[in-house]
């Protein structure tokens, strides 16, 4: 699929490593989900503009680069994605975040909206969707479509650990959306969750089970 690119880094196969193993506990699960999404940030915002300023050193003037305005918001789906949101401000401090809530039925697995608060230019901004899980791709389809229905026009979506059904069903409903894919998992199980994966996420993350 050429709009998804998975991440070729050694730093994140090793961090992801750890976040697979079932004895990782809460604290180091979020600190890596943070680590992992700042690198991840590195290669998805590779595109930025820049332009040629003039910088005074201690020695000469210098023609350097800087980011050319550009508005960005970073958007976690709740819960789980807001694991990844200080990995990302670490980076970009400057940057708004909106919040969507979603979560999967346990019987049908279709994505619930419950919640949505986003920046109030957000038409204008490059949105990132940050969730750490792809599974069956409902959620992200739903929170790609809440961001289309505010007029957002620049769409990426960032996660860790994807499913293939997922990365199709994402690709085939929002072909304009440049996912970012720190591991591609195998397959689903019966009950939607990825495997080999890493568990539950937003548990993993706020210890909740
Ligand atoms: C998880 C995960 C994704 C979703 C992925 O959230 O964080 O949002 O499942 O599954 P999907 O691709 O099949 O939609 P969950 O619904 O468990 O909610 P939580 O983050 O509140 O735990
Ligand atoms: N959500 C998760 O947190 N983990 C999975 O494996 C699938 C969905």
């Amino acid at each position: 699929m050429n709009n998804t690119i998975i991440m070729d880094h050694p730093l994140i196969k090793h961090k992801i490593s750890l976040l697979r193993d079932k004895n990782t506990g809460s604290k180091e699960f979020r600190e890596l989900v943070s680590e992992v999404a700042m690198l991840m940030c590195y290669e998805a915002t590779r595109d930025l503009p820049l332009k040629e300023v003039e910088i005074e050193t201690p020695l000469a003037v210098a023609r350097s680069q800087v980011i050319n305005s550009v508005k960005i918001a970073f958007v976690p789906i709740l819960r789980a994605g807001l694991g990844m949101v200080e990995g990302m401000l670490s980076l970009i401090p400057a940057a708004k975040t909106g919040h969507i809530g979603m979560y999967r039925d346990p019987e049908t697995l279709a994505p619930k909206e419950y919640y949505c608060k986003l920046p109030m230019d957000v038409a204008s901004r490059q949105c990132y969707i940050l969730d750490p899980m792809l599974a069956t791709g409902g959620s992200a389809i739903g929170a790609v479509q809440v961001l289309k229905d505010y007029g957002v026009k620049n769409i990426k979506l960032l996660c860790i650990i994807a499913a293939p059904e997922g990365l199709k069903a994402l690709s085939e409903a929002h072909p304009d959306v440049q996912i970012y894919c720190a591991h591609l998992d195998e397959k689903l199980n019966a009950e939607g969750y990825i495997l080999p994966g890493l568990g539950d996420a937003g548990d993993r993350i706020f210890g909740t089970k």
